[in-house]
C-alpha cells in the first residue's frame, strides 16, 4: 500500500489547518527501545528487574534487547528523515548515565547520548529530551526506597542538572518527568508496573515526591540552560457514563486524580481540596514551602492523550460506547475529547504553549506480502489530528505534535504483545517496515511542507 492510495484529498486540507511554524513529530522512550540494558557501564532499572519477576510482563518478556535502538540509532534516525519529522522525543535512561542514581557519572551513557543528539541535529531533526520515562535505577530503589523517599527530590534535581549543563545548548526541550499519574498509580497502586506496589498511600506519597522533584528539577535546570523546560502530563479525561449525581461526582473524582492533581499544583500551587478530601488517610505529608518548589513556572505543557475514561457506578458497569471502536489496548477511541480537554485546560489554568507530547494506537498490525495495511490507524490519527485541528482554532496555543510511537517495541506490562509504531519490528532480526500509517505520515508531513 503506497501513499497515494491513502492520502485523500481531505488530508491535504487536514494539513492546511495546522500554521507554519507547527512542528511533526513522533516520540520513543530508552526503556521501550534502547535494550543494551546492562552494557557499558549502565546499571539496572526497576524496569529491568521487573521483567525479571514472573507474571509481571504479560508475554514474559524482558527489555534487555527491545528494539535495540542502542546498535541501531543511526538507521532509525534515517527512518525519521524519511518520514520528514522535524520533532524527535525521546528519553535519557538515568541509569544509563548515572548507575546508580547518585554519585559517579557513566560517560559512556552520556556518549550514547551525545551522538544520538548530534546525529539528530545533523538530519535536521529537533532533539527532546524527557528525563524520566519510568525507568528508575534500581539501586535507588533499594537503597532510599526510590520515588517514596524525599531524598529522591534532590539526588533526580543533580541529574537534571547535569543533563542540562551537557546537553542544554543542542536539545530543543527537556521535560521533567514523563506521566507521573502512571508512574505513581499504576506503580505504586495498582502493581501493573514498576516497582509493583499496591498501596494508594503509598502511590500518593509518590506523586508528590514526583511534583516536588519535577520542581526542584526545574529550578536546577534554569540557570544552566536556554532551552524550552516542562512536564509531560498524561490527560484522560472523564465523563459521566449516566446523567446522574453518583456518576458525575465518580468522574469529577477520577478527574480531580488524573488531572487536577497534577495541574493545580503547577499551575495553582495547591492540590484540589475535593481530592484531598476524598483520599483521607491516603493523603500524603506535605511540607511547608513543598507547593512552593513545584509551582515553577513551565515554558511548555505536554500533553500525552489517547483516550477518555467513562465513568459509571453501577453494577456492573455501563461500557463506553465506542461508537468508532477501541484500540487493541480496549481504549476507547473519542478524539472529541482532545478538543474539548484542550479547550477546557486552555480556559482553566492558561497554561504556557502546548505539544501534544505523544497520542497513538495499538493496532493488531499484521504484515500481509510485506506490507501492513495499518487503515485502523490512519483512521485514528486523521480523527485526533482533526480534533488538535479543532483545539487550535478554538484558540488553543498548540505547537507540535509527537505521534507514539515510532517503532513497536516494548508496552510495558503488556511486553511486545501491542503494537503502536509507525514502523512494523520483526523482533526476531530487528528488522523495521513502513507500515501504511508510516507513508500516510509522510505524505502529511510532505503537503504540510509544500504549503509552508
Ligand atoms: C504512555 C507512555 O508514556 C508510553 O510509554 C506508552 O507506551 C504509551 N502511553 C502507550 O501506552
Amino acid at each position: 500500500m503506497t501513499a497515494n492510495c491513502i492520502f485523500k484529498a481531505e488530508d491535504t486540507d487536514l494539513a492546511s489547518r495546522f500554521p507554519a511554524h507547527f512542528q511533526w513529530g513522533s516520540a520513543t522512550s530508552a526503556a521501550q527501545i534502547e535494550g543494551a540494558s546492562a552494557l557499558d557501564g549502565k546499571g539496572a532499572s526497576i524496569w529491568d528487574s521487573f521483567c525479571g519477576q514472573p507474571g509481571r510482563i504479560n508475554d514474559g518478556s524482558h527489555i534487555d534487547v527491545a528494539c535495540d535502538h542502542y546498535h541501531l540509532f543511526h538507521e532509525d534516525i534515517a527512518r525519521m528523515k524519511w518520514l520528514g519529522l522535524e520533532s524527535y522525543r525521546f528519553s535519557i535512561s538515568w541509569p544509563r548515565v548515572q548507575a546508580l542514581g547518585e554519585g559517579a557519572w557513566n560517560e559512556a551513557g552520556f556518549a550514547f547520548y551525545g551522538q544520538l543528539i548530534d546525529a539528530l541535529i545533523e538530519a535536521g531533526i529537533k532533539p527532546h529530551v524527557t528525563l524520566y520515562h519510568w525507568d528508575l535505577p534500581q539501586a535507588l530503589h533499594d537503597s532510599i526506597g526510590g520515588w517514596m523517599s524525599r531524598d529522591i527530590v534532590p539526588r533526580f534535581a543533580a541529574y537534571a542538572a547535569e543533563v542540562a549543563r551537557r546537553f542544554g545548548s543542542k536539545v530543543a526541550s527537556i521535560a521533567t518527568l514523563n506521566e507521573p499519574w502512571c508512574v505513581a498509580t499504576l506503580g505504586y497502586e495498582t502493581g501493573q508496573f514498576a516497582p509493583g506496589m499496591r498501596s494508594r498511600k503509598a502511590a500518593m506519597q509518590v506523586s508528590h515526591h514526583l511534583m516536588m522533584a519535577h520542581g526542584a528539577a526545574m529550578l536546577a535546570m534554569r540557570p544552566l540552560t536556554q532551552t524550552q523546560l516542562g512536564v509531560v502530563l498524561n490527560h484522560t479525561p472523564a465523563f459521566p457514563a449516566e446523567p446522574t449525581e453518583a456518576d458525575r461526582q465518580a468522574a469529577r473524582i477520577d478527574d480531580g486524580l488524573n488531572v487536577r492533581w497534577y495541574m493545580d499544583p503547577i499551575f495553582r500551587g495547591s492540590y484540589p481540596a475535593d481530592v484531598i478530601e476524598h483520599l483521607g488517610d491516603d493523603a500524603p505529608q506535605i511540607e511547608a514551602q513543598d507547593l512552593t518548589l513545584i509551582q515553577q513556572p513551565l515554558d511548555f505543557l505536554g500533553v500525552n492523550f489517547y483516550t477518555r475514561s467513562f465513568i459509571s457506578t453501577q453494577t456492573p458497569a455501563v461500557p463506553a460506547p465506542g461508537k468508532l471502536g477501541f484500540t487493541d489496548m480496549g481504549w476507547e477511541i473519542y478524539p472529541k475529547a482532545l478538543t474539548q480537554h484542550l479547550v477546557r485546560i486552555t480556559r482553566e489554568y492558561s497554561p504556557p504553549p502546548i505539544f501534544i507530547t505523544e497520542n497513538g494506537m495499538a493496532n493488531a498490525d499484521q504484515v500481509v506480502d510485506g506490507q501492513v495495511a495499518d487503515v485502523e490507524r490512519i483512521a485514528y490519527l486523521r480523527a485526533h489530528l482533526g480534533a488538535l485541528a479543532q483545539a487550535m482554532e478554538l484558540g488553543v496555543d498548540v505547537r507540535g505534535y509527537f505521534y507514539w510511537s515510532l517503532l513497536d517495541n516494548f508496552e510495558w506490562n503488556s511486553g511486545y504483545l501491542k503494537r503502536f509504531g509507525l514502523f512494523h519490528v520483526d523482533y526476531s532480526n530487528q528488522q523495521r517496515l513502513a507500515k501504511a500509517s508510516a507513508h500516510w505520515y509522510r505524505a502529511l508531513i510532505e503537503v504540510f511542507g509544500q504549503a509552508r
